[in-house]
């Protein structure tokens, strides 16, 4: 009678523990804006277990309009091999058919999380979705993509910082937090003293050395803009989402999206010792790096290895938090301790566009190694990286695709870091050439290199939702630091080159001549110039196309304190094509030249440097719709869609700096200054000081909204 009790009683507890949760998350894209103003919403979510999977997910719907459920599927992705310890793990998938573009939450709820420290015996998984359209990118935000392997082990001396995934495919920033029970996000909502959570890395870092034992972690993920954007729906209303500010109170924040990302780590006894590769396990290259972004075909198989070494441990398996359909072989060497898993997916058409996070680690029977996470972007068609060849010179960075490798994709969909470079074709290939201050170029220290980094991206202005980025290539030169590249780069500013379909690859030079004759150019070796106050200045702005009729208009120019031409604090020369200084004499040239003096002045204040930028066109010569034809215009009509056969777009060249002599001059020029009248502003026109005082006010209260200083502004502040 007693046995059978006993019996009876062990029955009831494996029947209950095969439905103890030890993790579940979620997150969503959409798939389909339909031409009659209804979406399609693909989610996908996982549930880990520590033994056998359950599929015990099901998310109804918490509130707003949440359509109807259009597809339903859930599969097992990867499960322990061995008891010792037992894991599986699910993915889900659901399409949802939502009929207007209105936010809606989806929530879940169950009885059971593994049996824990944190007294957590409920489990509550929240999802927010908004279908609003964003003012930035005029698509539909996409959710950010995590994962985390079912079963986390980390022994207790082991345990320092813990990564958590969290990509954004829309490349938002990602806050993840402990969920607020007030919210309704989770259960027990347990806030963890003992784990320090980095909010904006998504790292969890030890405290205080964690018990022995199971620990429940109910997270919240979150993306906001990195700039302020709106949301707009269909019914004509539209909401704020402002950048994530931290020391806001949270009832301020709102997110794009809010997601669940719960899941156990389980503190086992400490180890002999932590060191990788020797207890725990490491990974060995060709492991794919944390964080590393991968590339995948629909259709096509992907391949990736894994390589992990324990010299002192066995490594008996690896756990794969993947997509449905990814398997992985085992291939053991026993001799030096590594073991390598092959990991083969072949991406099907509901993957499509999908931003795939993927997680694994190498299992000891005491241990894991740390997880590590990838993405693994699934597109239509192959990558276009192959078949680039780039070329790194002085100043330049060329790259030239071969058009064959590049079927249905036309050079004017192809954009660069700076959307108003494009690329240009000569029929077998497609090509750009940049140089290493233009179209967006950035800057990296590579340690005794300086890296140079741009990327290819193409942008298709549709109204199909999730079709952008179908091309990525990203390229790089890599320059030593002793090389005279960079001391070059450094002060003077040499050709702006840029490449724009319809125009090929053009490039400007500009520069300082010693006298107004524009014959001798201040050698680039000398810079930074130096002038004394209300000297002249001589410059040259040349345009070099390889079109035979084109004319060079300039825009604008502007003088600031420092290379940056959008400077808060600035003074304007020419604007709008017309002159904005007494001073300013334009020299005849030729079509493609713009030459012209002005009387040099001063920042007051620490600013000695003066630097100058222009906004340049290039327009079809003689064309009378052009912007060059139009000359000075003091109305103009901004933003016109450029008709890329007639001009190219606006870009910025800088030239400078112009250093200031100090001389005497500057105390007589202030004096007179003091005494501002009408007749001062006259008889020191050339000489603008600008107050610091209210320009530093300006800067303070908002960087972005620059405002031009009118001159008789600045000397009344005297
Ligand atoms: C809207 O269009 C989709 C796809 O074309 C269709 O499945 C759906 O029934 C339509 N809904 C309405 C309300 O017309
Ligand atoms: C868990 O949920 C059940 C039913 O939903 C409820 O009866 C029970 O009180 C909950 N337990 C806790 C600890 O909140
Ligand atoms: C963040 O919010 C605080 C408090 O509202 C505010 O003082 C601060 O200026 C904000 N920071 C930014 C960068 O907007
Ligand atoms: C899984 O893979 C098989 C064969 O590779 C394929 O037929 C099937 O459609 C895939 N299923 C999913 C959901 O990707
Ligand atoms: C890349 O360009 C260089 C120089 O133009 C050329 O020698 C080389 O063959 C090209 N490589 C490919 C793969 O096209
Ligand atoms: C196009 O440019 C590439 C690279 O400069 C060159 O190899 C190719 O021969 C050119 N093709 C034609 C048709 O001019």
């Amino acid at each position: 009678m007693a046995l059978r009790a006993v019996l009876l009683l062990s029955f009831a507890f494996t029947q209950t523990h095969t439905f103890e949760i030890q993790g579940g998350l979620m997150s969503f894209m959409p798939v389909e804006q339909h031409l009659n103003g209804t979406f399609t919403v693909s989610f996908h979510y996982k549930e880990s277990y520590g033994g056998k999977c359950a599929h015990q997910l099901t998310w109804s719907c918490g509130s707003g309009d949440c359509g109807q459920i259009t597809l339903s599927e859930v599969k097992d992705t990867d499960e322990g091999v061995s008891n010792v310890p037992p894991w599986c793990q699910s993915e889900g998938h659901i399409l949802r058919y939502l009929s207007n573009d209105k936010p809606i939450m989806l929530r879940d709820t169950g009885c059971c999380w593994v049996s824990n420290l944190n007294g957590a015996a409920n489990w509550t998984l929240v999802t927010h979705v908004d279908m609003g359209t964003r003012s930035d990118t005029h698509i539909l935000n996409k959710s950010p993509v995590m994962t985390t392997i079912p079963t986390i082990r980390i022994p207790q001396n082991c345990f320092t910082t813990f990564p958590l995934q969290a990509h954004d495919p829309d490349g938002d920033q990602v806050r993840c937090r402990f969920g607020q029970a007030s919210k309704g996000e989770c259960d027990s909502c347990h806030q963890h003293p003992n784990f320090n959570l980095d909010e904006t890395l998504c790292t969890l870092q030890m405290n205080n050395t964690p018990s022995i034992g199971v620990h429940v972690f109910e997270m919240v993920v979150e993306d906001y803009p990195t700039q302020a954007i709106t949301l707009s729906y269909s019914d004509k209303t539209s909401s704020a989402r402002n950048p994530l500010n931290l020391s806001m109170s949270d009832s301020d924040l709102v997110p794009l999206s809010k997601l669940p990302l719960q899941f156990a780590i389980e503190i086992h006894p400490s180890l002999k010792t932590c060191v990788p590769g020797v207890m725990r396990p490491q990974f060995l290259s060709p492991t794919p790096e944390y964080g590393s972004i991968h590339y995948a075909v629909l259709g096509q198989l992907l391949k990736l290895t894994l390589r992990a070494q324990a010299t002192e441990s066995i490594i008996y398996d690896f756990q794969l938090s993947g997509p449905y359909n990814m398997t992985k072989v085992l291939l053991q060497n026993n001799k030096d301790g590594t073991t390598e898993v092959h990991i083969n997916w072949i991406p099907q058409e509901s993957d499509i566009y999908r931003h795939v996070p993927v997680c694994f680690t190498a299992e000891t029977r005491d241990s894991q190694s740390e997880m590590r996470c990838i993405v693994v972007v699934v597109a239509k068609e192959a990558p276009l990286s192959g078949q680039a060849n780039i070329s790194c010179m002085d100043n330049t960075i060329t790259i030239t695709l071969d058009k064959d490798s590049m079927q249905g994709v036309e050079a004017s969909q192809l954009y660069l870091k700076d959307p108003t470079c494009s690329l240009t074709t000569n029929g077998s290939h497609i090509m750009a050439t940049l140089s290493l201050n233009s179209c967006g170029t950035q800057m990296e220290n590579g340690g005794d290199y300086m890296i140079f980094k741009n990327e290819i991206n193409s942008i298709k202005e549709t109204s199909v939702i999730t079709r952008r980025h179908s091309v990525k290539i990203p390229f790089s030169c890599r320059y030593s630091k002793q090389g005279d590249v960079l001391t070059n780069f450094k002060n003077h500013k040499s050709d702006y080159i840029f490449t724009e379909t319809g125009f090929g690859s053009f490039s400007y030079s500009f520069e300082f001549y010693k006298e107004n004759t524009f014959k001798s150019m201040i050698d680039p070796s000398s810079y930074p110039v130096e002038v004394k106050l209300l000297d002249k200045i001589y410059m040259g702005i040349q345009a070099h196309s390889s079109l035979p009729q084109v004319n060079l208009f300039v825009e604008s120019c502007k003088a600031t304190p420092d290379d940056n031409p959008d400077n808060a604090l600035y003074y304007d020369i020419i604007k709008n094509g017309c002159s904005m200084d007494d001073t300013l004499v334009v020299s005849p040239a030729m079509n493609t030249e713009f030459m012209f003096e002005i009387q040099a002045f001063k920042f007051s204040g620490d600013f000695e440097k003066v630097y100058i930028s222009c906004r340049v066109i290039l327009c079809e010569a003689g064309n009378p719709n052009s912007r060059c034809a139009q000359g000075c215009l003091s109305n103009p009509t901004r933003r016109r869609k450029r008709n890329s056969l007639v001009q190219t777009h606006e870009h910025v060249i800088t030239q400078g700096p112009l250093i200031l002599q100090k001389r005497g001059l500057l105390g007589s020029a202030s004096a007179g200054g003091s005494q501002s009248s009408n007749k001062g502003i006259l008889a020191f026109s050339g000489l603008f000081i600008i107050a610091l005082l209210v320009v530093g006010g300006l800067v303070a209260y908002n960087i972005r909204k620059t405002k031009a200083l009118d001159r008789s502004h600045l000397l009344s502040s005297f």
